[in-house]
């Protein structure tokens, strides 16, 4: 089995095939780009969106989830979900400046070890001129935020529903665009992310709206909207007054 420790590509495979193909192409000595630190998953769709962005908080420059090709899932629809998990991601690494292109979802046969090894080389041909994926302090806040915001409930179900609502339709029968659940799901992504960053940003000091807009580089009617909704979700609390405008701060983050 070919496995690197450096810090690279993180390769989530599944047992059936990403995991068999990575141990063929070792078995059969075809080389592999270094870098590579692969690691072993029942099923791709096991890996949700937050361990597909986390590993960009350890210097990874890229994230691959290798599984079975479509309809050869040992648990019927985990590549499927999958997919959706990558969509999620790719949306939360945009909103924090990080090129969707460095989370990617690959199928393959079973003990495909070309195909690993094709796939993992190209990859590494996409990312090589990306370079390094958190520049500043900045980025490693967004990308905690878009963290957060995977967790977000709302967010997981509409990722999970996601194939069906575009297949068989919602609870009354309507079946969605493309286009349609892309922008329903782009405002919740939104939505989540900007909460996440805010709280995070409460969380270092308390401020005003004025305040975090300015940190966030939001609209100011915006932020406030957030604000009052997470007050009222007992997430934020009044701190203090400044010039006659309330501070806020974070609670139990
Ligand atoms: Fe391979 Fe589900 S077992 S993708």
């Amino acid at each position: 089995m070919i496995m690197e420790n450096t810090p690279g590509i993180v390769a989530y495979c599944c047992e059936w095939g990403g995991y068999s193909s990575a141990d063929q192409a070792g078995r059969l000595g075809i080389p592999l780009p270094t870098g590579i630190r692969v690691v072993e998953v029942r099923c791709v769709g096991q890996v949700d969106a937050g361990a597909l962005i986390e590993p960009f908080l350890h210097r990874a420059h890229g994230v691959l989830l290798a599984g079975c090709r479509v309809e050869r899932c040992h648990y019927l629809t985990g590549n499927i979900m999958a997919r959706g998990r990558v969509d999620l991601a790719q949306r939360l690494l945009a909103l924090c400046g990080v090129d969707p292109r460095r989370v990617r979802l690959a199928w393959l046969e079973a003990a495909d070890g070309e195909g690993f090894a094709r796939e993992t080389d190209d990859f590494t041909r996409t990312l090589a001129p990306l370079g390094h994926p958190v520049p500043g302090e900045d980025t490693a806040l967004s990308l905690m935020a878009a963290l957060m915001a995977s967790e977000a409930e709302k967010l997981r179900w509409l990722a999970g529903v996601g194939y069906d609502l575009k297949k068989t339709g919602n609870v009354f029968g309507r079946v969605l665009s493309e286009e349609e659940f892309s922008r329903a799901l782009d405002e919740v992504v939104r939505d989540a992310f900007l909460q996440a960053r805010l709280l995070l940003l409460l969380k270092q000091s308390p401020r005003t709206s004025r305040e975090l807009a300015e940190a966030a580089d939001e609209d100011v009617g915006r932020v406030s909207g957030v604000i009052t909704l997470l007050e009222k979700e007992g997430k934020v609390r009044h701190h203090s007054s400044v010039d006659g405008l309330p501070r806020f701060a974070a609670e139990g983050i």
